[in-house]
């Protein structure tokens, strides 16, 4: 049975939930395998907008499983939140998510630091959202962190792990800031609120998924952000903390290479970015504005107007060739609808040279101009098109454009919100 992996292929915000949402149909279960509440997606329940961050796509599919895989950073008290949003609008969530022990505890302090820092950097910010990811991902690798896992054992011995390590964070705190405050008891009380939630959750996933697996169950594997936000391939400093590619999705799972059957890789028809750092494709004029009012291009977490741009087929390529997308899931063409003349950017002017790759360098891609190739726009509406032929020709032209630039078939389309509003190709 296919275990197929989701990813976004460029600065996050591609609309991987509604793909997910609509390949989850048939799926056994969906796994989220990195990040944590800095991704976020509106989901229609009932006529009721709920906002998810760390609850899977296929939430919305009664039979799915839904699992966080062991590479996420988890704040118990944001997943506390997220499930009684979505069990209020009549979703079962608790009955069907497990959580693992060995994903790592993001904890009110961390938030603190994400703040801290962010100030610190003062101009030259990064733009997180401010959800502790940076600082939890760092405690993690510094082997300083806690794990899931904590909240299992007796409550002396929660309070006390806790407690140390907030109090050691609290010190350091205090060199990025000497008046810095944090309640330690009233943190504990709250984490161990959240903790009562998450713990009849919490499971070895890794193992999970391996049963799963071996009883041919289907399963996707989500990624949150996108490959250009990537910790090792993206515009360092200017990205996430965690691997948005397929390696990402292995070693966040627990999975092997062997037991992927293939990589959808989801891209808008135009680009967008949150946050600071290089965007070449970017767009200062009315067609930038023009593409954040009809693309509705805010985002859910903070609420920040998104940056757009045109679609960067050099930055896709990239993604694609990381990630090794078998398969392309072009998002949102109707907000092309009625642009008389579309630009997509097939290389960069950069030092005098024209390049074909997108520098791993954030200074040379900062200093890069997009080549870019123009084609013909459509006046139509698409957002009623359920297949290739009711699209307009130039809307055709435009998505085989993309597909030959990118290196990689695309498979299916996405011309609204809605579920059927999806064109398979
Ligand atoms: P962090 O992940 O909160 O540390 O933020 C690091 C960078 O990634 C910032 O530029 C954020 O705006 C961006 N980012 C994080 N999560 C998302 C997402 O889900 N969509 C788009 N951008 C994101």
């Amino acid at each position: 049975m296919p275990c197929r992996v989701v990813l976004g292929g460029q600065w996050g915000d591609e609309g991987k939930g509604k793909i997910v949402d609509y390949l989850s149909a048939s799926v056994d279960a969906v796994v989220r395998f990195q990040g944590g509440a800095n991704a976020g997606h509106t989901l229609v329940v009932g006529g009721e907008r709920v906002a998810v961050h760390l609850v899977p796509s296929g939430v919305l599919r009664p039979e799915c499983e839904i699992i966080l895989g062991n590479g996420m950073v988890v704040d118990p008290l944001a997943l506390r939140d997220e499930i009684a949003g979505l069990e209020s609008a009549g979703l079962d969530v608790r009955g069907r998510l497990r959580v693992s022990t060995a994903a790592h505890a993001v904890l009110p302090y961390h938030k603190l630091q994400d703040q801290l820092e962010e100030q610190r950097r003062g101009g030259g910010g990064i733009g997180t959202t401010g959800r502790g990811i940076g600082p939890a991902y760092a405690d993690k690798a510094a082997r300083a962190g806690l794990q899931l896992g904590i909240f299992l054992r007796s409550e002396a011995e929660m309070q006390k792990r806790l407690r140390a390590a907030a109090e050691r964070k609290l010190q350091l705190l205090r060199t990025l800031a000497p008046d810095v405050e944090l309640d330690v008891d009233a943190m504990l009380e709250e984490v161990l609120d959240g903790a009562a939630v998450l713990r009849p959750l919490l499971c070895d996933t890794a193992l999970r998924i391996h049963e799963l697996l071996d009883a041919d169950k289907e399963i996707l594997l989500e990624g949150a952000q996108g490959a250009l936000l990537d910790l090792d391939h993206g515009s360092y400093p200017f990205v996430t903390s965690s691997s948005c590619t397929t390696a990402g999705a292995l070693a966040g799972c627990g999975v092997a290479p062997r037991d992927i059957t293939s990589v959808i890789g989801i891209a808008k028809a135009y680009s967008t970015r949150v946050g600071n750092g290089p965007f070449p494709t970017e767009l200062a004029d009315g067609d930038g504005v023009r593409l954040r009012e009809a693309g509705q291009e805010f985002g859910t977490t903070t609420g920040r107007p998104r940056r757009c741009g045109w679609f960067d087929a050099v930055a896709v390529r990239h993604a694609a060739r990381l990630s090794g997308f078998t398969e392309l899931a072009i998002t949102k063409l109707d907000v092309l609808d009625g642009f008389e003349v579309l630009r997509v950017a097939d290389a960069y002017r950069c030092n005098g040279e024209t390049i074909r790759h997108f520098p791993s360098d954030s200074d040379l891609l900062g200093a890069c101009v997009p080549e870019y190739l123009e084609i013909e726009g459509w006046s139509q509406s698409t957002c009623e098109c359920r297949s290739a032929e009711e699209l307009p020709a130039a809307a055709r032209r435009y998505i085989q454009i993309l597909e030959e630039r990118v290196g990689v078939p695309v498979r299916m389309l996405s011309v609204g919100p809605e579920r059927d509003a999806t064109v398979a190709l």
